[in-house]
């Protein structure tokens, strides 16, 4: 394949930063190669330099064999290199049409000509099948849509590179797809992308090779199928995984859960497991492998048709929440800001929402005092950054809501907690925070069964690993069999219908 794009020995200084330390990348047309690091890597200074925007003070851009001297971004996209900033660049005043054609716009005579402007304009987003109205001012569009009309304006630019400093970080799931489309479509055409991405999920979706920066040196690059998420995070962070996650291990005590051939028709087959006290239970598995069915099916949202579940040996079958609350059962749900919160009521509010249904009343009244003392409690002892329990959840970080939904869930004092996608879209700070609190829980004797997507997450705090692939528990690897790379290789393996061990 063509070879689009080479940097060599690439550095950048900022005044007391070395930003790049002689990095070299390249890209074949064609190719989508995926850059990750951790913040401050170097990431956005690479696709910067390569986008005329910094120049470099040292090495060499070559862009299919000849040498680049950028003096402005107008050099690089006239050489065929666009480049999606992190922050998004629409002027908000202009209109989607105004924006795309910038300095080019369709003329009649001295004039602008409007009508092809639109015209035009319209054509190139329409061929994403993405509904944007381009007389709209771009103030006006959602970041995914500034998104996409950004990608648009690069394509109409003619260009041949493409670099995108993480633009799904602001896009929701469907626009996420629309991106992807778009994606395929250039690769078909022979773009080759850069991608920069914190969802190690979507650069195994994407990728062709993976490079992965670390303190401005280039840490290690392959193909992907070469790399595993577990080697890219090592890569990032240059330790080993373990030494991520604060989990002490112990011998788990009695069983607390135990799950009998649970089936619910074409949703789970015969998912059998036990939970015991102290430990934690990591439920990987694809999205639609029926890791959120399980959780509802404990918690008594949905029901099942066959099998048996026991709490602490004694048979079980919830039939509502309140049920399973009795039995000392709680589930954080996936959805924090649609199912697990009242986002727009105080942290007070959302932390007593279950723990009333236990009383915390005087007489037919909340009891006040006893509510505010213990939301004040939680926010202690989870470290929720805010003013008071006064706060509205609305006006938290992603983090920090997170942290008030399992408060939510602790304020009844579980033996068993129910976790899906604890850390999804929270800060690496709080993440840290959040598995700390897992960790301590644990060790107080809970049981948590912990569903998520976040495989280095999975490894680095589980006891077990449960696998789930459509509706059937699939595997359960016991934690340190095998190295840890090898042992998220088998969890992938198994959660993509490879080899099951049983
Ligand atoms: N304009 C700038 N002036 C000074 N330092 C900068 C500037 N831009 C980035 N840096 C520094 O350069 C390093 C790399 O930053 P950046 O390329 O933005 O990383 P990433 O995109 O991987 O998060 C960081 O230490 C950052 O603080
Ligand atoms: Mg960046």
């Amino acid at each position: 394949m063509t070879l689009l794009l080479e940097m060599k020995n690439v550095h950048k200084r900022y005044p007391g930063v070395h930003a790049l330390k002689g990095i070299s990348f390249s890209l074949r047309a064609g190719e989508l190669h995926a850059l990750v690091g951790e913040n401050g890597a170097g990431k956005s200074t690479l696709v910067k330099a390569l986008g005329g925007v910094v120049a470099p003070d040292e090495g060499e851009i070559l862009i299919r064999g000849n040498s680049a001297r950028w003096s402005g971004p107008g050099d690089a996209i006239r050489a065929g290199v666009g480049i999606i900033h992190q922050e998004l660049s629409l002027a908000p005043h202009l209109t989607v049409a105004e924006n795309i054609y910038l300095g080019r716009e369709p003329k009649r005579g001295p004039f602008i000509d409007g009508r092809k402007l639109a015209d035009d304009a319209t054509r190139l987003v329409e061929g994403f099948g993405v509904g944007i109205d381009v007389k709209r001012r771009a103030g006006t569009l959602s970041p995914g849509e500034q998104q996409l009309v950004e990608i648009a304006k690069a394509i109409s630019q003619n260009v041949s590179i493409l670099a995108m400093d993480e633009p799904t970080s602001s896009l929701s799931a469907r626009e996420t797809e629309q991106l992807f489309r778009v994606i395929a479509g250039l690769r078909a055409s022979g773009t080759g992308i850069i991608y920069i991405s914190h969802h190690l999920e979507e650069v195994f979706l994407l990728a062709d090779r993976i490079s992965v920066l670390r303190d401005g040196e280039m840490a290690g690059s392959a193909d992907a199928k070469e790399l595993t998420p577990e080697r890219v995070v090592s890569l990032m962070v240059g330790r080993r995984i373990e030494a991520l996650y604060p989990r002490t291990f112990r011998d788990p005590g009695d069983v607390l859960l135990d799950v009998r051939g649970l089936s619910r028709t074409g949703v789970l087959e015969d998912v059998s497991f036990t939970l015991r006290s102290g430990e934690i239970l990591g439920v990987a598995g694809l999205v639609g492998s029926g890791r959120t069915e399980l959780a509802r099916c404990l918690v008594g949202l949905d029901p099942f048709d066959g099998g048996e579940i026991a709490v602490e040996g004694t048979p079980f079958t919830p039939r509502s929440p309140g049920d399973a609350l009795d039995r000392g059962i709680v589930l954080v749900p996936e959805d924090r800001k649609r199912q697990g919160l009242f986002l727009n009521r105080t942290i007070r509010d959302n932390t007593i929402a279950m723990r009333l249904l236990q009383g915390l009343r005087k007489g037919p009244f909340v009891d006040r005092p006893a509510s505010e003392s213990l939301a004040g409690s939680f926010v202690q002892r989870l470290g929720v950054r805010c003013r008071n329990v006064f706060d509205s959840v609305f006006s938290l970080s992603g983090g920090n809501q997170q942290k008030v939904a399992i408060a939510k869930g602790l304020a009844v004092s579980p033996k068993i907690l129910i976790l899906d996608e604890p850390t999804r879209g929270v800060d690496v700070g709080a993440k840290a925070e959040i598995h700390q609190i897992m960790n301590d829980l644990a060790a107080q004797g809970m049981g948590i069964l912990m569903i998520s997507s976040d495989l280095p997450e999975v490894l680095g705090m589980s006891d077990a690993v449960l696998v789930f692939r459509d509706g059937r528990r699939v595997a359960r690897f016991p934690r340190g069999e095998g190295a840890q790379g090898t042992l998220g290789e088998r969890v992938m393996t198994a959660a993509t219908g490879g080899i099951a061990n049983a």
